[in-house]
């Protein structure tokens, strides 16, 4: 079982093999998907919709994606693991930047970090974190962390001009050094476009069937979150239901005393009874 590293992603491009990637926030998660055989999994900031119950991603702080991605590390062998950089977690400086991604990658054990945004700085600090031997995955389209700034308009690149704005910054984080660039919500054409200009992989999410690889938020595919589900994701199980049905039918159990069962309790021996009972007859006394 060789380990998945970032040039293992490029080559699975090549040879036109498309790319498996899905989240995962903590040890069960993890497991889950490192055994199905997925090539890469990423901590998502996504954690503080689907784990948290944030309405968006924008309060994950440094500390809490080290925690998590230190729990997935647990359960990873051959998977790339990517730790998401929190929301300002990269934008405000360099120094700030190199010293939260040494934190995700030390403390947490990621072999690889996703920024999203191809703003002249981020291109910068992309370099200099691939430069430090860290590599990047870029984010574009809707970039879930400018949620105030895009608004409604969450589908990107649908005119002329941000089309061209958005393969130039493509091209951009490919040639500041990002191994895969994840495209989330441009229009399929687009997103082909895109990825035959590239030479690293594209990661479609809601970005059609042109992309390099694939990535969806784990709770979404396994229906394990009781918000909001974009048109995108695929449903492939109902995992809040099968656990709303077997914690209904628990306290039923329980209520009605059909939980334990003798066999699911431990018994003493005839003879520790006896001495034991005595202290009963003590109590009556
Ligand atoms: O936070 C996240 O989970 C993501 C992916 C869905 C691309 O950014």
């Amino acid at each position: 079982m060789a380990k998945i590293t970032a040039d293992d992603i490029i080559k699975l491009k090549r040879e036109g093999t498309p790319v498996v990637c899905l989240t995962a926030y903590d040890f069960p998660t993890a497991a889950t998907v490192e055994e199905a055989g997925v090539d890469l999994i990423l901590v998502g900031d996504s954690l503080g919709m689907v784990v948290q119950g944030h309405d968006n991603t924008l309060r994950v702080t440094v500390d809490e994606m080290v925690y998590h991605v230190s729990m997935v590390r647990r359960a990873v062998r051959r998977a790339m693991l990517v730790a998401d950089m929190p929301f300002m977690s990269f934008q405000e400086s360099d120094e700030r930047t190199m010293a939260n991604v040494g934190r995700v990658v030390k403390e947490g054990g990621a072999e690889a970090v996703k920024l999203e945004g191809a703003q002249p700085e981020t291109l910068t600090r992309i370099a200099k974190i691939t430069g430090a031997g860290v590599p990047v995955m870029g984010h574009l389209g809707y970039t879930p962390q400018s949620v105030h700034y895009f608004g409604r308009h969450v589908v990107r690149g649908k005119t002329a001009a941000q089309a061209r704005v958005l393969l130039q910054h493509a091209l951009a984080l490919q040639e500041a050094g990002c191994f895969s660039v994840v495209l989330e919500m441009v229009p399929r054409q687009l997103a082909g476009l895109i990825s035959r200009a590239l030479r690293v992989p594209t990661i479609g999410i809601g970005s059609g069937p042109e992309c390099d690889g694939q990535i969806l938020v784990l709770h979404d595919l396994v229906g394990f979150y009781r918000g909001y589900s974009p048109k995108f994701v695929r449903k492939l199980a109902d995992v809040t239901g099968a656990m709303d049905a077997a914690v209904r039918q628990y306290g039923e159990l329980v209520r009605s005393r059909q939980y334990p069962a003798e066999e699911e309790s431990v018994a003493l021996a005839e003879d520790a009874w006896k001495e034991v009972s005595r202290l009963e007859k003590g109590v009556e006394d």
